[in-house]
């Protein structure tokens, strides 16, 4: 019998490229890069007069576009991170709560400011942090719960506020999947105490690299300011220096690009999301595979990438693996997400003292021992060797008729599993 999966030599299911190729730009983006040029002001500036400068506009805008009264733009979205944790006062011998899935910066970012990790489940529905897990980590020493919008999904804001009021914790989100998702109609990062975004060219709204802090609140943007700007504070004298902190200033380059590429973001979380809500309600029709619980109160989805469930007690002796290999032939590129819970990694490998060598200092009560390898998260230990798979943004911004194309394309690998069973990962 001759293949019919392409993964075997067979033909793909859909030979053409799905969606746009990502960045997408145009004569808008020359123009401004130009006028950043000819202008010979390529640094923001000291910010005394900054009304004029791309990246204060750029703020204005995108605080503006998530809801958020504040807004203090940096290098990256590690950096956001960094900086938000600082604004909310974290620091040595403080425990973060932190997702078991999502991307190791979010872990990271909690170590450099001399604070510890705590890593905890996700909820299956949608692999958001789970409440109840972050409820049953919290020690006297915890300070902030990193709510990491996975994939661009909304975290449950209301039982993590609640959670957050009760034991007096700061919420820091991680937006830097959620650019334009909302939660109960307000933007990612006008929620909790700060949010973070990076703008890294992956990310739907891409300034090559940068970052955001958002904040609702004066006193933390402030601190933002400070930590962000070498310790200075807003409205002094540019050389008067009050705290130890960094240089994370966004280049004019950038700010413009974060101009230019807003003016197209609200089109295309639409379109994303248009298209994402068909393919949801066609993925049920087909036996093996099953979208995310999307909660009714995320009102935007403005994702990063789109999960979907493959369920392996429904599919024969097939494993996931397998499938997205499989799929990936077809013309379906797929992915996992971040392939491992956050303490697989290397960093978290052996038993890393917080403060020890290669850490930052830590009071001696933080310095205590923590085995990572000891740690279990069924939930995104399962996930991630069974069941996610993640499509890009950009497979979602294309017409309709891609969606029908990536529904054809799993549709076929359901029509031959005993093929399918013998692909090789
Ligand atoms: C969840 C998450 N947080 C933080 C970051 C860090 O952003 P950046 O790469 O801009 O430093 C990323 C980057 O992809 C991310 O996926």
């Amino acid at each position: 019998m001759s293949a019919q999966l392409a993964v075997n030599g067979g033909d793909p299911a859909v030979p053409e490229t799905l969606g746009k190729p990502w960045p997408i730009f145009g004569a808008l983006e020359e123009r401004l890069l130009n006028e950043v040029l000819t202008s010979g002001q390529w640094w923001r500036g000291g910010y005394a007069d900054d009304g004029d400068s791309k990246v204060g506009q750029f703020e204005a805008a995108f605080a503006r576009f998530q809801d958020a009264e504040h807004a203090v733009a940096v290098t990256n979205g590690t950096a956001a991170l960094e900086c938000a944790l600082k604004a909310v006062g974290i620091g040595a011998g403080d425990e973060v709560l932190v997702p078991a899935a999502t991307f190791v910066a979010s872990a990271t970012a909690v170590l450099l400011v001399g604070a510890r990790p705590v890593i905890v489940d996700v909820d299956p529905r949608n692999y958001t942090i789970a409440p109840a897990a972050a409820a049953a980590a919290i020690t006297p020493r915890t300070r902030a719960i990193m709510a990491v919008d996975y994939g661009g999904m909304p975290c449950d804001m209301a039982a993590l506020d609640a959670l957050g009021r009760r034991h007096d914790l700061a919420i820091v989100s991680d937006c830097a999947h959620s650019h334009g998702s909302q939660w109960q109609g307000v933007g990612t990062g006008a929620l909790g105490d700060v949010g973070a975004f990076s703008f890294q060219m992956g990310k739907t709204l891409t300034t090559g690299e940068g970052g955001m802090v958002l904040t609702n609140s004066q006193e933390l943007a402030d601190r933002a300011y400070s930590y962000h700007h070498i310790g200075r504070i807003r409205g002094r004298r540019f050389n008067e220096f009050h705290v130890p902190a960094t240089n994370l200033r966004m280049t004019e380059w950038q700010g413009t690009m974060g101009l230019a590429q807003l003016t197209r973001l609200a089109a295309q979380t639409e379109v994303r999301e248009r298209n994402a809500t068909y393919l949801a309600g066609r993925l049920v029709e087909i036996p093996g595979v099953a979208p995310l619980w999307r909660d009714p109160r995320v009102t935007r989805w403005g994702f990063y990438f789109w999960h979907f469930k493959f369920l392996p007690e429904q599919w024969d002796g097939v494993t996931c693996a397998q499938f997205r290999r499989a799929l990936a032939a077809e013309g379906v590129s797929c992915g996992t997400g971040h392939t491992q819970p956050l303490y697989q990694h290397p960093l978290f490998a052996g038993r890393m003292v917080v403060g020890g060598e290669g850490h930052p200092p830590a009071t001696p009560d933080a310095a205590k021992a923590v085995d990572f390898r000891r740690l279990d998260c069924p939930e995104t230990e399962r996930i991630y060797a069974t069941e996610a798979c993640s499509l890009q943004h950009r497979l979602f911004l294309g017409p309709r008729g891609d969606m029908d194309r990536v529904l054809a394309a799993i549709g076929k690998l359901w029509a031959h599993q005993d093929e399918l069973r013998q692909v090789a990962v």
